[in-house]
């Protein structure tokens, strides 16, 4: 996103963090009051609530009751954070599937150091209970009904989801949502319910590439819309893509968006909602990372400021719980018949047994009490990927200043190969996911993403010294 179209907040928020960066205002310092910021920037209150709001997200400043904003040492010392990127902004053929085939089998068959995926840590006693869970539910095949579930899906993990879903702001019935196999399945469900083969489907840039695939695969075409490292997908970008092309959904990670791990203020997110009923689009929202918020209050979804029932929201427990589960849900809005034939059609229905361990794992508030531990772990384990890179990659590299999720996102000077990079790494059996798959228009060949999920074991800390060893020569 260039300078001139940013928006007004985020440009100050960046503004104030630079302040802070530099030295400016320590941490513990009280930061100018809100009606004293807008007076000397000649700006609005809400513009400068908005830009607090973000400082608030990003771990910047925290709010003092009837105190006004302080400085907060921020939970890790950003590196220098990825340039903004420069998608191209028309629809092109997706040809990304042969490189994302083969970095998914060779994270799957590695007994290396698998960095590529993201994956969450099945070390976790989560892993056990699930597990546990299955053989003690197995042995009572009559609870799982009749033979096939009702296409949309077993009413106890409903509700257990829609209990579940007040965390995220939204106050859905358990009827309002159909249940699918994983995160995956849901969005497909809702690719087929909303578009046409040829049709354009609006996405970040960079984006998750198993996203990428499935649109070439359903025949669609992806236009990618420059995305902010720090504060998502830019809405004025959109917006000029959306008066220029027939675009038929907005699909989005509003939660820490795989690959850059940053999270759509609230503000920005009621434009986008704005924008969308201006076009009369729907927005297909990617909640899978949601839950695994580093720090503070889970953010709320998109899903939550919806008026219309236009946001189709999305998620599984495939990085929460267990990916084996292939359990996921959507809540469809308006779209609830037409996503419910799609689903419907093309699988009947979910299998039972792995929707009930779902269910009970989250009655009993076992998975709650997973996620306070995991996100706590995630985090520490986030800022040691970053004290590593410090230590071995070249110093002019960039990083993403995740704020949840598994993933972060580096990008290199331009004369480093990533797919090279890659393919060098693969013959040591160490996995990086290379960022030429993230685009459809062969941007970021000069970026990597890795996953931070798992314990930083020697052999672990050792492949990122490895790639570090790789880096220097290429730069
Ligand atoms: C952003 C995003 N969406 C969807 C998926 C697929 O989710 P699931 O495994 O639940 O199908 C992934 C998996 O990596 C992902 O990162």
């Amino acid at each position: 996103m260039e300078k001139n179209d940013t928006l007004l907040y985020v440009q100050l928020a960046e503004q104030l963090i630079n302040h802070i960066k530099d030295g400016v205002h320590p941490v513990g310092d009280r930061l100018p009051s809100v009606r004293a910021l807008a007076k000397s920037e000649q700006v609005s209150i809400a513009t400068v609530s908005a830009a607090y709001a973000i400082l608030e997200e990003q771990g910047w400043a925290e709010a003092r009751p009837k105190s006004g904003y302080f400085v907060k040492r921020a939970a890790v010392e950003p590196l220098s954070m990825p340039k903004k990127s420069r998608a191209k902004t028309s629809p092109r053929a997706v040809t990304v599937a042969e490189l994302a085939m083969a970095v998914q089998r060779g994270a799957a068959a590695s007994d290396g150091v698998v960095l590529s995926a993201a994956i969450p840590d099945l070390e976790f006693p989560i892993a056990d209970i699930v597990k546990r869970t299955f053989t003690k539910l197995s042995r009572y095949p009559s609870s799982f009904g009749n033979g096939y579930d009702i296409p949309e899906g077993l009413l106890t993990l409903r509700q257990q989801i829609a209990r579940r879903a007040v965390d995220a702001g939204l106050h859905i019935s358990p009827d309002a949502i159909i249940t699918t196999g994983g995160a995956q399945n849901a969005i497909a469900q809702a690719l087929k319910a909303l578009t046409q083969t040829g049709d354009i489907v609006a996405v970040e840039s960079p984006c998750y590439f198993g996203l990428l695939q499935m649109i070439e695969g359903f025949g669609l075409k992806a236009i990618e819309i420059p995305t902010d490292p720090a504060t998502g997908i830019s809405v004025d970008a959109l917006t000029l893509a959306m008066q220029r092309w027939p675009i038929k959904a907005i699909l989005t990670i509003p939660a820490f968006s795989n690959p850059l791990g940053c999270i759509i203020p609230m503000e920005k997110k009621r434009l986008l909602i704005q924008l969308a009923q201006r076009y009369d689009v729907p927005i297909i929202e990617d909640d899978i990372y949601g839950d695994l918020q580093f720090e503070g209050r889970r953010s709320k979804a998109l899903k939550s400021i919806d008026p219309d029932g236009r946001v189709l929201w999305c998620s599984s427990v495939s990085k929460t719980m267990d990916p084996h589960l292939r359990v996921g849900w959507i809540a469809p809005g308006r779209y609830y018949d037409e996503v419910l034939q799609q689903k419907f059609v093309s699988e009947i229905s979910s299998p039972t047994l792995p929707q009930l361990v779902t269910a009970e794992v989250m009655k009993k508030g076992l998975y709650d009490r997973h996620l306070r531990h995991a996100r706590a772990t995630y985090h520490q384990r986030y800022i040691r990927l970053l004290e590593l890179a410090r230590e071995h990659f070249p110093e002019s590299m960039r990083v993403s200043s995740a704020k949840g999720g598994l993933v972060a996102w580096f990008e290199m000077p331009r004369s480093v190969d990533a797919t090279e990079l890659y393919y060098m790494c693969r013959e040591q059996d160490i996995h990086l996911a290379p960022g030429e798959l993230f685009s459809v228009s062969g941007l970021y060949q000069n970026c990597f993403r890795l996953s931070f999920s798992n314990n930083w074991t020697p052999k672990r800390e050792q492949a990122i010294a490895f790639i570090g060893s790789l880096l220097k020569k290429m730069v």
